[in-house]
Order: structure tokens, then sequence, then C-alpha cells
């Protein structure tokens, strides 16, 4: 799959962001190993706190799916600055997804490209409760 695919249906997935509060609308398409892409958009509800981000959306969809194994994220907002993951987003993908490559859009054009443990050095993850 090109890398153009996996952002427009980032960018698709944006339109159904549920932002009512901060207006900031965000869409994820996930890249399953099988080549599967899984959306995700923001979901905002009137207490604030139970907001859940497009890409923990995304990743939650395809686990309850039954998909185990991932290859990238794109993530797609329109600004011009690159957005990426949040803190507790980059814990769940790292957790679920491993060392993803992480792709951030805007509307227009690709904005910067990650590898995962780039942006979470220094991981908890299960391997330390051992
Ligand atoms: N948001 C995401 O969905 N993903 C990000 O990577 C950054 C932030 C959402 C959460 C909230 O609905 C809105 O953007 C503003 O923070």
């Amino acid at each position: 799959m090109r890398d153009s695919d996996l952002i427009a249906a980032a960018r698709d997935a944006r339109t159904f962001a549920r932002a009512e509060f901060s207006k900031f609308k965000v869409g994820a398409a996930l890249e399953t190993a099988d080549g599967t892409i899984v959306t995700g958009c923001n979901i905002e509800n009137v207490t604030r706190g139970l907001t859940m981000c497009a890409e923990r959306v995304a990743m939650f969809k395809a686990l309850s799916e039954g998909h185990r194994a991932f290859r990238r994220i794109a993530v797609a907002v329109n600004a011009k600055a690159p957005v990426p993951p949040c803190g507790p987003c980059r814990q769940i993908l790292w957790e679920f997804g491993g060392d993803l490559e992480v792709i951030l859009a805007n509307l227009r054009r690709e904005t910067g490209r990650h590898r995962l443990s780039d942006l979470l050095p220094q991981p908890f993850d299960a391997q330390l409760l051992k």
C-alpha cells in the first residue's frame, strides 16, 4: 500500500471526528501486518475528560477485530505544524503495535515521519515486569 493511501484513509476518518469542544479534528489510519487499514477519529464528550484520541480509537478497533500485528499509522490534522501522538497514545501504540512507523500529515501534505521508538524512548512495557 502506498503512503498516500494510508494518509488518505486518515484524512477520510478525520471527517467523522466528534470534536465539538476543541474543534480540533484528528483522523488516524493504522495498517495491520496483513495490509488491512483500520481507521479512527477523535471522540470528545461533554465531560471532556473522557476524550479518546484518533490513534487509540484506531488501535482499539483493530484489537477488538482480532488484529494483532501492525506496521504503520498515519495521523491527519488540519494544522501547519506536525501533530504527533500524545503521551497516552504513544504508550498504547507501543504496547500493542511495537515500533510502528508514524506518518504525520495535514490536509495537503506529509508533515513528519518517525519511528515510535524515537517518540517514546525508554518505554514502560511488559518486558519490565519479568
Ligand atoms: N487528539 C488526537 O486525537 N490525537 C492526537 O494525536 C492529538 C490530540 C485529539 C484529542 C482532542 O479531541 C483534540 O485532539 C484536541 O486535543
